[in-house]
């Protein structure tokens, strides 16, 4: 499980504070598939970054399976998984295996484990034609599959998708999607933000959705529809941006 207890996050820029989270408190059991919502500069992306121990809380803690993640990094290091959007992380002078292969060798998987899990990644991403290829001169849909399968490299318990779909064709965001479901089946926690509410309605069974650094709504998809009587996520989600946190 994860909690996450009264966490804010100051940043300077030019002598003015930031205040890119406020006291966010939640929990995401086990299993859950959680869709996080928030305009942008709502401060999703530095939430991720706390949850994932890259960075640590102005205030307040995040403990996963009862262990402070900020106290004892690399406890939880190979029970997480995170991918950003915006960066691959990958070495362009490398091949997709070589990436792969040192990814697994950071967390710790030995040459029998890495061999399963490049291969088993391979497989599902259907890389199999450009694995030994440089990554440097792969499209951007190529090179996310890569960035997927790096993110799984360690088989982790937890995964955080930010903005996992940005920048992908159809097909791609369709594999995407499929892929959570799978994830999803496998009993795997994750929580992924998304601008796209089809996609979030899909596959999350709950939502946070957090305004200007404030969460101003932890819970199921359900309860959401049934308290605005409404099934609209877009309409609900602009409401409750306009109502901000006095709902
Ligand atoms: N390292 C930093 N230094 C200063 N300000 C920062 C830093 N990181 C984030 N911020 C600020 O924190 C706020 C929240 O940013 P964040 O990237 O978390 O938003 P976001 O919800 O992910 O937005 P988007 O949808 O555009 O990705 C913004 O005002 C941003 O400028
Ligand atoms: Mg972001």
């Amino acid at each position: 499980m994860i909690s996450v207890q009264n966490v804010s996050r100051f940043f300077t820029d030019k002598k003015k504070t930031i205040t890119a989270s406020k006291n966010i408190s939640f929990e995401i059991n086990k299993g859950d598939v959680v869709g996080l919502l928030g305009e942008n500069g709502a401060g999703k992306t530095t939430l991720l970054r706390m949850i994932s121990a890259i960075l640590q809380p102005s205030e307040g803690s995040i403990h996963l399976d009862g262990i402070d993640i900020h106290k004892h990094p690399m406890k939880i290091k190979g029970k997480i998984g995170v991918l950003f959007g915006s960066e691959t992380g990958l070495y362009d002078r490398l091949t997709a295996r070589e990436n792969l292969t040192y990814f697994a060798k950071l967390y710790g998987l030995s040459q029998h484990e890495t061999k399963a899990r490049v291969d088993y990644l391979t497989v599902r991403f259907g890389m199999n034609e450009y694995l030994d290829r440089r990554v440097g001169n792969f499209s951007k849909g190529m090179r996310q599959k890569v960035t997927i399968a790096r993110t799984l490299i360690h088989d982790p318990q937890i995964i955080l998708f930010d903005e996992p779909t940005t920048g992908l064709d159809i097909t791609s965001a369709n594999m995407f999607r499929e892929l959570i479901h799978q994830l999803r089946k496998e009993g795997k926690t994750i929580i992924f933000s998304s601008h796209i509410m089809e996609e979030v309605k899909q596959l999350c069974q709950s939502v946070i959705m957090i305004h200007k650094g404030e969460l101003i709504y932890n819970g199921s998809i359900e309860d959401l529809y049934q308290q605005e009587e409404s099934d609209d996520l877009n309409y609900i989600f602009m409401s409750r941006i306009i109502r901000g946190n006095n709902s």
